[in-house]
């Protein structure tokens, strides 16, 4: 093959790309020029090419990105194992040791769009923290006004009381620039926390582990509502929180409130995780009742599927590696393979085995020294990056090229871009596929004819080809008789957060006389 017949292949030709990039590869080096050896392509160099051809070059790529590869029936049987960490998840006898430890939310049913009410709403869980106002107005119309705020690193890894000390002070700003700081109401709140809690209430939850690179002191095993209130109170803002969900299930309120037949909430994002609506006489550690509707919506906290080891046989030395360097090794294995807190660093390790290797930039080598700092430290390929790097289609590759030169590869070559993309485009493939079977799974296991699952998160909304991927894979894993939809959430975790805290405020307020509040928000929703 000749390069020159490169541009009429079809793009997808993954083989024959990476063939054509090596074959390229060997070309640029030979030539010794960096700039799109892929054009330089019917000249006389056309026969240097073919002389020092080096195919070996392009099997070492492939032998390298191999291990990334997983097939249709590794997915089937890794489908096997989640639905038993499920199951363990959901027994009393082994939920302790579990894994995947399948919370039950006390969340009982979805919104039927009907609701109403002003709250605020926080929504912590990300690299951002947000405040919200949020106006149910009961036809299924949602007015909302909300801030972002940054979460300083030393506030992520310090002291836990500094972290809700300057959630407040972040409530206290918004309400102020609202001008509902000093209005005389007390707010309705509802907290989007999205971690692995134990809930005990819908407005109690003790947190089990920090993830996502957040490790204050003095949180895990408390209950972070507690804490919330207390850092309210001590400002003296005039709010209550009356509910704490995870951003899943925000997912899937927010969903639901426009399509009833959502049962699943998903999220890949900073993190991953998913919730769905299950029955109650499968959840073995519901302490609840047993009145209708006899279901509850279990976040499954599926980030941590492996952590006992059962994933190992599909983990790369990269996956290991981003694990050990990470701030919880061990923890979170599953979230570690799909979610963007990682799929950049994933890219970065790969890359550099290439460069390591002599596979990749050897037009660089003499110019290490320029880009060492982006490449050679931990985190300078952002997951953004992955997702630039495969919104290129063709041969011009201009975003990778920007890419590459923003990470210092000045003057890339058409094979260095081609190698790049092809990496990206594994890795993020590989994360697909493991979330489309992880949400196969429930698809199977909830087992009605329609189901919707709505989601959220930066990598899903932002990756050209996320939904495409997952959505392929998944098509053989779901049950031929179930009808499957992934939806955009719109802002759930927010609007999400907001509805349940709000139907929360109206039980209560409705029968504080006669019923105490544990009892009432744990049948929420009818
Ligand atoms: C957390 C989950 C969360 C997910 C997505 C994970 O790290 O454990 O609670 O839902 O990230 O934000």
């Amino acid at each position: 093959m000749s390069l020159d017949l490169v541009s009429t292949l079809p793009y997808d030709s993954i083989t024959s790309l990476v063939r054509k990039a090596a074959y390229g590869l060997v070309t640029t080096c030979i030539l010794g020029t960096a700039v799109y050896a892929g054009y330089r392509v019917a000249s006389p160099e056309k026969h240097l090419i073919r002389r020092h051809r080096h195919p070996e070059l392009n099997d070492q790529i492939e032998k390298v990105l191999d291990s990334l590869k997983i097939s249709d029936e590794q997915l089937i049987h890794m489908m096997h194992i989640l639905e038993e960490e499920m199951n363990a998840g959901l027994s009393p006898a082994t939920h302790k040791k579990a894994s995947v430890k399948m919370f039950p939310t006390y969340v009982r049913n979805i919104p039927n769009g009907t609701e109403v009410g002003q709250v605020l709403a926080l929504d912590l869980g990300g690299t951002n923290f947000r405040v919200l106002l949020i106006d149910l107005h009961g036809n299924s119309k949602i007015e909302l006004t909300s801030k972002i705020f940054v979460i300083p690193q030393s506030i992520m890894i310090g002291d836990g009381k500094h972290l809700f000390r300057h959630l407040a002070e972040c409530l206290e700003e918004f309400m102020e620039k609202e001008n509902i700081l000093n209005s005389g109401t007390c707010y309705p709140l509802g907290f989007t926390f999205s971690f692995p809690c134990q809930q005990e209430s819908l407005a109690s939850a003790r947190l089990t582990a920090w993830t996502k690179g957040f490790s204050c002191s003095g949180v895990v095993n408390e209950d972070v509502v507690k804490l919330l209130q207390e850092a309210i109170n001590e400002k003296g803002i005039n709010a209550k929180c009356v509910s704490l969900v995870n951003d899943t299930v925000g997912t899937l309120m927010a969903c639901a409130y426009k399509d009833p037949s959502t049962a699943i909430g998903l999220i890949l994002g900073t993190g991953t995780n998913a919730c769905y609506i299950e029955s109650l006489d499968r959840v073995g550690t519901w302490d609840g009742d047993y009145n209708e509707p006899k279901q509850v919506i279990i976040n499954t906290e599926w980030g941590a599927f492996g952590d006992n080891g059962r994933l190992k046989h599909l983990r790369t030395k990269y996956d290991e590696e981003v694990d050990i360097s990470s701030i919880n090794p061990g923890k979170q294995i599953f979230e570690k393979m799909i979610s963007g807190m990682y799929m950049g660093e994933i890219v970065r390790l790969i890359i550099l085995d290439l460069l390591q290797h002599e596979l990749l930039f050897l037009g660089h080598r003499d110019t290490y020294s320029d880009y060492k700092a982006a490449l050679y430290n931990r985190g300078g390929f952002y997951t953004k990056f992955v997702s630039t790097v495969e919104t290129d289609e063709g041969i011009k590759f201009s975003n990778t090229r920007r890419v590459l030169e923003d990470i210092g590869i000045q003057n890339p070559t058409y094979d260095d871009c081609a190698i790049v993309q092809h990496i990206c485009r594994q890795v993020s493939k590989r994360a697909a596929r493991l979330a489309g079977a992880g949400l196969a799974v429930l698809i199977n296991r909830i087992g009605k004819s329609n189901i919707t699952a709505g989601v959220d998160g930066s990598l899903y909304r932002f990756h050209p080809r996320f939904k495409r991927n997952m959505e392929r894979c998944m098509e053989s894993l779901v049950n031929k008789d179930i009808k499957f939809k992934l939806t955009l959430s719109d802002d759930g975790s927010g609007k999400g957060a907001a509805m349940v805290a709000c139907v929360a405020e109206r039980i209560f307020e409705h029968d504080k006389e006669t019923a105490d509040y544990e009892t009432l928000t744990k049948s929420l929703i009818n």
